[in-house]
């Protein structure tokens, strides 16, 4: 079955569910295969704690495939919270492994007891044993195990090494998440299309591959009139290769309230510094620091902002991760050049790969091997390749795997006081599949069989394939076939608490293998894509996706990784990057030069849109602050806040930044729209609609619904006899490591706006506003666009009392109807509460 993306119009709302499977391994298809012949429950009554129903099912009759079935299971349901629910299924007579919930970050509810009303609700069919879960308040039912009419079997399937059940999916849901792959479809997921989950090493240009990260995490999206997609009548099917099932269920209803109730049991998006929404360059090939340098004086020669200069893994000694090449890095004088940077207030941020060198005169190695602190194959440590050649990998579920890397990057910030870390090659990626041999000419890289074999699609070959052997043990002797996943994962919880630990400074990682819950650790980026105009659109899906995993800090190597862009695509990559919540222009060693000043056109492109990402960094910032305490993404797609605007349920080449968006062959959600570039550019739709907008090469169409802080710019609907606005704007000292809302360091400023009988009233309501006042931030401008009118009185009041000396308004027309009011001069102090009347 297809499912067409022609989109229905008539819509009264819709619904959201989501779910997370926390398991090794699992691949979702459209159809069921009948392996096993389902389970019976035998028992159920209340928990030992009284919370929840636990269960025991016995297998109706086994088969042989994939192995034996496992005979007896247990299993309980718990309300969690009020809107989260959770069944879990595992093994009754033996334990499994499970995904260590203690390396999890700390998250706000996963503990928390649950208040009634409980909005959602379990129930259960004994023979064949299925379960539905139900959403209370408008009857939904989010997920259906039951066997379909003529099915004589339900799905459940409970053997060692492989695990399966189906939900029904009704018509009219609209699928998201499962990643991370890249989608040619865009967001929305097809059916019928394999989604395989196991963190692996093949670059981004892979349609419909399993690529870096893994996350079984989906969202569903339902119009209510029960329309259907052709989606309709489908099943979804988890097929994992071991651990157990745990669902989490979670009501929504909207998207936004998904992604908050997701993130509050992972762990919400990392607090980011502030420079890090800043400009970012890289490249993997500056031979020498001359050439760093020459790069950050080019930017500044071009005018062109740049905050982060990266190294790749230039700067090591023979690709050994914390060491300097004595020749094209010496020490001095790179510490030279980080005094000048930091100066400025530029940062510099290098590349770590896990892979260790094998090399006794190693200092790094050396101590790994005396704290046993690496993966273990037959008792010895696991040897693989990657690019100092051989290397062993290091143990981040050891504690004294962690205890070591904490140190390395201790000892490495003396050497280099680096403002970051990027953690590459994660998956872990090896060069060489199974245990290796120490290379020799005639035998460079053993490609060993991989000791598992198993049904996974959408795979480059088996799992073992150019990773870590699944035979292989960390501590405590997990078999990598089941923590396999986590490597990255792991890595950033020690990564994290390694910077934590230096200067006290908010900490700032970028990390290419992810899992659930990495987004309360590091930012990512999408890996190696392609120049091209694909690769181009494909990094929309990609960001939206990640925003979804509750990893919000995303972005893609701008103007392609390799091979090589075109000028043209050039402009548009910085046009659309520039909007990327993480923004980094990156290369290819192999492929020619792309900084953004070596095109004149390209670099007028690069200072019209970064001009305008720097102008809107506290708009970027509060999103981030919006993340980190609700988990909503900085880049949105356009039904989370048009939830009931089906047009853009399939959209992936529009997002909203907040509530703001860009586009050229634009669908245009209800409303005004203007033109943030040029705010006397408007669009405006009742219903929705699409539009041609024009888009010379340096300018993309960006256009925003909101305020922006400092210069306030309160947006009405164009020509509007009435209209409402509001916005908020977060401030702080980014270099804490929190980032939260507290008196003396933080303020939070709400705008409120109002157009009523030609009268324009814009308040402000502050909370804490001792910081922003210490700071001495101030409003300088306020902007009012869309109003109707001449203006003639204008008052203003700080703290209630009325200031005497006014500015005078500038008024520009911006169509027959309607006018653009700015009123300059200002010096409101953003801490305190002020009301400006226009009228
Ligand atoms: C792979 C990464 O994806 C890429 O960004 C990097 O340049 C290379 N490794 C070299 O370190």
């Amino acid at each position: 079955m297809s499912l067409s993306l022609s989109l229905l119009r008539s819509h009264l709302g819709a619904w959201v569910l989501s779910l997370l499977i926390l398991a090794s391994w699992f691949g979702v298809s459209g159809s069921t295969q009948k392996i096993g012949r389902g389970y019976r429950l035998v028992a159920i009554g209340r928990s030992p704690g009284g919370e929840g129903l636990a269960g025991v099912l016995q297998v109706k009759q086994s088969t042989g495939k994939y192995g034996p079935d496992i005979r007896q299971l247990k299993f309980f349901v718990r309300h969690e919270t009020e809107d989260r629910l959770r069944v879990y299924i595992t093994d009754d007579d033996q334990e499994r492994w499970e995904v260590p919930y203690d390396l999890l970050p700390e998250s706000e509810s996963r503990r928390r007891s649950p208040h009634p009303p409980l909005k959602l609700v379990f129930t259960y069919k004994a023979d064949p044993f299925g379960f539905t879960v139900k959403r209370k308040s408008d009857g939904q039912i989010l997920f259906d195990t039951n066997a379909g009419a003529g099915d004589p079997y339900n799905s459940l399937v409970f053997k060692d090494q492989y695990l399966e059940i189906s939900t029904r999916l009704p018509g009219g849901a609209a699928i998201y998440g499962l990643g991370e792959n890249t989608q040619p479809g865009g967001i929305r997921l097809r059916p019928n299309d394999p989604y395989t989950l196991y963190t692996t090493d093949i670059s981004a240009i892979n349609l419909n591959m399993d690529l870096y990260g893994s996350h079984p995490f989906y969202m569903d999206l339902r119009n209510v009139n029960g329309e259907p997609f052709a989606m309709a009548g489908t099943s979804l099917t988890y097929k994992a290769i071991g651990g157990v099932l745990d669902f989490y269920f979670f009501s929504g209803p909207t998207p936004l309230g998904v992604v908050d109730q997701y993130t509050s049991l992972i762990g919400r998006p990392a607090p980011m510094p502030y420079w890090a929404f800043g400009f970012h360059q890289c490249r993997w090939g500056y031979q020498n620091i001359s050439v760093v340098e020459s790069v950050v004086e080019a930017y500044q020669k071009a005018r062109i902002p740049l905050d982060v200069i990266w190294n790749d893994d230039d700067h090591m000694d023979a690709a050994k991760d914390f060491t300097l090449d004595p020749v094209n890095y010496p020490r001095a004088k790179l510490l030279a050049f980080l005094e000048k940077i930091h100066a400025q207030g530029m940062k510099y941020i290098v590349l770590i790969d896990p892979g260790i060198a094998v090399n006794e005169s190693y200092g790094v190695f050396v101590r790994g091997m005396a704290a046993d602190v690496f993966i273990k194959y037959g008792g010895k440590p696991y040897l693989a390749q990657v690019w100092p050649g051989p290397v062993y990998f290091p143990d981040f579920l050891s504690p004294s795997g962690v205890s070591w890397w904490v140190d390395e990057i201790d000892r490495f910030h003396e050497l280099v006081p680096v403002d970051g870390l990027w953690i590459d090659m994660n998956e872990v990626s090896n060069f060489c599949t199974g245990q290796c041999e120490m290379p020799t000419a005639a035998h460079p890289c053993p490609m060993g069989r991989a000791p598992v074999q198993d049904q996974r699609v959408g795979e480059p070959g088996p799992a073992g394939f150019k990773t870590i052997a699944t035979s292989a043990t960390h501590y405590g002797g997990v078999l990598e076939y089941n923590a396999h996943s986590l490597y990255g994962f792991s890595q950033a919880v020690a990564t994290r608490r390694a910077l934590q630990g230096l200067q006290g400074k908010r900490p700032f990682i970028l990390t290419r293998s992810t899992f659930v819950g990495s987004g309360a650790l590091a930012a990512h980026w999408t890996g190696d894509n392609k120049g091209t105009w694909e690769d181009l659109r494909y990094s929309i899906s990609t960001m939206l996706n990640f925003g979804i995993f509750g990893m919000p800090m995303v972005g893609s190597d701008i103007c392609g990784f390799y091979p090589a862009p075109t000028e043209e695509l050039c402009n548009r990559w910085i046009e659309l990057g520039a909007f990327y919540p993480f923004s980094r222009d990156h290369s290819n060693l192999h492929s020619p030069r792309q900084e953004l000043y070596l095109w004149d056109s390209v670099a007028a492109s690069a200072r019209n849109a970064l001009g305008l990402r720097y102008r809107l960094l506290p708009y970027l910032y509060t999103l981030s602050y919006e993340a980190h305490t609700t988990g909503a993404p900085i880049a949105r797609p356009l039904f989370f806040s048009f939830p009931n605007f089906t047009e853009a349920y399939g959209l992936s080449t529009q997002f909203l930044l907040g509530r703001g968006g860009d586009g050229r062959q634009g669908a245009v959600p209800p409303g005004t729209w203007y033109n943030l570039f040029d705010l006397r550019k408007a669009v405006s739709a009742e219903d929705g609609q699409y539009v041609t907008l024009d888009a010379p090469l340096n300018e993309i169409n960006v256009h925003e619904a909101r305020a922006t802080p400092f210069t306030l710019v309160v947006a009405f609907p164009l020509g509007a006899a009435v209209g409402e606005a509001s916005g908020g704007v977060f401030v702080d000292d980014d270099e804490r490591p929190e980032m939260k809302l507290e008196d003396g360091q933080s303020t939070y400023a709400t705008f409120y706006a109002t157009l009523q009988n030609g009268t324009v009233r814009v308040w402000s309501d502050v909370a804490h506003g001792s910081f922003a006042l210490q700071q001495e931030l101030i409003i300088e401008k306020v902007t009012l666009v869309g109003v109707s009118g001449a203006g003639r009185g204008l008052s203003i009041e700080v703290d209630g009392e009325a200031l005497s000396d006014l500015a005078g308004a500038r008024f520009l027309e911006l169509n027959p109807r309607s006018l653009m009011v700015e009123i300059g001069g200002l010096a409101l102090p953003l801490g305190k509460n002020f009301s400006l009347t226009w009228r």
